[in-house]
């Protein structure tokens, strides 16, 4: 079998034409949705994502308040932004971009955020709210993870998922959200880690793979049944001279390998990618249609 390309640039963009339109409404009322987006130091990867985020929000007619703050920038410092944040009603959403540095508590931080505003969803309230089953701000990778598989027709209720991977980005929430009872999970799910006994031995057993353990080739054609749908979370840069920048980004999964074995799998870049940045905006237009109704 040779799997079919899940283009996750397609589905984002079809997500993205539905989002511009309610933007626009929103502008006719005199509000236009606002992303606060905090950087702090210049790790490259972050960097790159925050661009590509705060570039997202402006092509669908949104405001993004860039903030990019030096490595050395205290805690305090970085608490009375988001408490600014907090308190300015042009700000819907306020994303403040991990991994933190090393000074820089991440869970004193992430708490600090207003949960009316916390569009990544890792506020511990939205958190909780999402484990109950509670109307809550999804984050964003598992929420774009959900969205890709619905919209490429892949049946949930009843299918054994394996995610490999125990992130309180991926991982962990991925997992909560597919057992909800609704019609985004009813999935049974096993959660894979680095204790793991024999990863091989569930994956083998899995209607559907997410692969969210950020290392290549974690998941290798043998591990993968036959026809099974293979989602790939991880971005990884790996050398290479032949590129301008030196380096090329590559799953965690054997994808020229895994694609003659699946029915779906998702490439990278061009697969999960572009739909996290998707759940991103949806986040935001949602608070600041809470925020015209409140
Ligand atoms: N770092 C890696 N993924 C994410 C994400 O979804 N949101 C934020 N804020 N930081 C990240």
């Amino acid at each position: 079998m040779t799997a079919k390309i899940i283009d996750g640039k397609q589905v984002a963009a079809e997500m993205r034409e539905e989002l511009k339109l309610q933007v626009a409404q929103l502008k006719t009322k005199g509000v236009t949705p606002g992303l606060a987006v905090i950087l702090v130091g210049d790790d490259p990867a972050s960097k790159s994502y925050v661009t590509a985020k705060e570039k997202a929000c402006e092509e669908i007619g949104m405001h993004s308040d860039d903030n990019r703050l030096p490595a050395e920038t205290t805690q305090a410092e970085l608490m009375a932004l988001i408490d600014k944040c907090n308190k300015d009603p042009k700000v819907h959403g306020i994303l403040v971009q991990l991994p933190l540095p090393k000074h820089i508590n991440e869970d004193e931080v992430l708490p600090a955020i207003d949960p009316a505003k916390d569009v990544d969803g890792f506020h511990p309230v939205n958190v909780g709210r999402m484990v109950v089953g509670q109307e809550a701000y999804l984050p964003c990778t598992p929420h774009g993870v959900i969205q890709l598989l619905l919209r490429s027709g892949v049946e949930l209720s009843g299918a054994e998922v394996v995610i490999v991977g125990r992130s309180n980005i991926v991982g962990k929430p991925l997992a909560n959200m597919l057992i909800q009872k609704s019609k985004t999970g009813n999935a049974t799910v096993t959660v894979c880690h680095t204790r793991t006994k024999d990863i091989a031995a569930h994956v083998q057993r899995a209607d559907i793979v997410i692969a969210a353990a950020g290392r290549p080739n974690t998941i290798t054609a043998e591990m993968v049944k036959d026809g099974a749908v293979v989602i790939d979370v991880g971005v990884n840069r790996v050398e290479d001279a032949s590129k301008k920048s030196g380096y090329r980004l590559v799953g965690d999964v054997d994808f020229e390998a895994i694609k003659q074995k699946a029915s779906l799998i998702t490439p990278v870049p061009g697969g999960v990618g572009p739909m996290t940045i998707t759940m991103l905006l949806y986040n935001t237009v949602q608070s600041a249609t809470k925020a015209l109704n409140r």
